[in-house]
């Protein structure tokens, strides 16, 4: 199985990629996710990403498109992969439809989770996540807190607040997701790949449906 999540920042792609990940056993491949653990240790990708991340704007395309070619290349993907948070733009979706057609790997589903803007602002300013680089469980202080509060029900490590989720800064990110990302949904549509499913409910219940759509 071979998908991309797209949807605005809050919509839950990671969240229901987690649960992907399980059940197909196939990896998650989210950009913000190497990129923010790239931050974290400080390395060169690190420094170059973080100020572009801190702003709510992309970082650029170079930089992402090379990461997910290695990412790709590795052997765990040859059963499939969740594409998480990339593309995020015409650029990046052309390149990933070059990279894949090379290796005869087509994407075959690409999943919009569809949420209203007035609830994304609650949903990020609420999100607490699993510091772990193995686990990195959301969890949401509002929709679905930690049993033990401030620390994973998964794996016991201590959860923390992205740096991005300030208010000011997830306006920019939901406007750089209807002027740059948005337009994908047109995209994955005209090659007939597209799928839609409504991301407002329990969480179990939208995984039942998009299980149900991945059939
Ligand atoms: P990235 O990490 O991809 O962030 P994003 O797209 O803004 O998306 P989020 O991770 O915020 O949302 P999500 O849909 O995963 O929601 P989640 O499941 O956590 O990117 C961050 C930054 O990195 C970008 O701004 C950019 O700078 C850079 N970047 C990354 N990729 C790039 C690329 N390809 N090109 C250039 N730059 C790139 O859920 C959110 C919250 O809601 C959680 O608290 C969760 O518990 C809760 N929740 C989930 N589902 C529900 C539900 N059904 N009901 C109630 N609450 C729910
Ligand atoms: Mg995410
Ligand atoms: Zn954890």
């Amino acid at each position: 199985m071979r998908i991309v999540l797209l949807g605005a920042p809050g919509a839950g792609k990671g969240t229901q990629a987690k649960k992907l990940i399980e059940k197909f056993v196939i990896p998650q491949i989210s950009t913000g996710d190497i990129l923010r653990q790239a931050v974290a240790d400080q390395t060169q990708l690190g420094k170059e990403a973080k100020a572009f991340m801190d702003s709510g704007g992309l970082v650029p395309d170079s930089v992402v498109i090379g990461l997910v070619k290695e990412r790709l290349s590795q052997d765990d993907c040859k059963k499939g992969f969740i594409l998480d948070g990339f593309p995020r733009n015409t650029a990046q979706a052309e390149t990933l439809d070059g990279v894949l057609a090379s290796v005869n790997m087509p994407l075959e589903v690409a999943l919009s989770v569809d949420v209203d803007f007035d609830v994304l602002l609650k949903r990020l300013t609420g999100r607490r996540t699993c510091r772990s680089k193995d686990c990195g469980q959301m969890y949401n202080i509002y929709f679905s807190p930690a049993k033990k509060e401030g620390f994973c029900d998964k794996c016991g490590t201590e959860l923390y607040q992205r740096d991005d989720d300030k208010e000011a800064t997830i306006k920019k990110r939901l406007d750089v997701y209807k002027a740059q990302t948005e337009p994908l949904i047109d995209y994955y549509s005209k090659k007939g790949i597209l799928k839609r499913v409504e991301g407002v409910g329990d969480i179990a219940e939208i995984f039942n449906k998009i299980c149900a759509i991945l059939k």
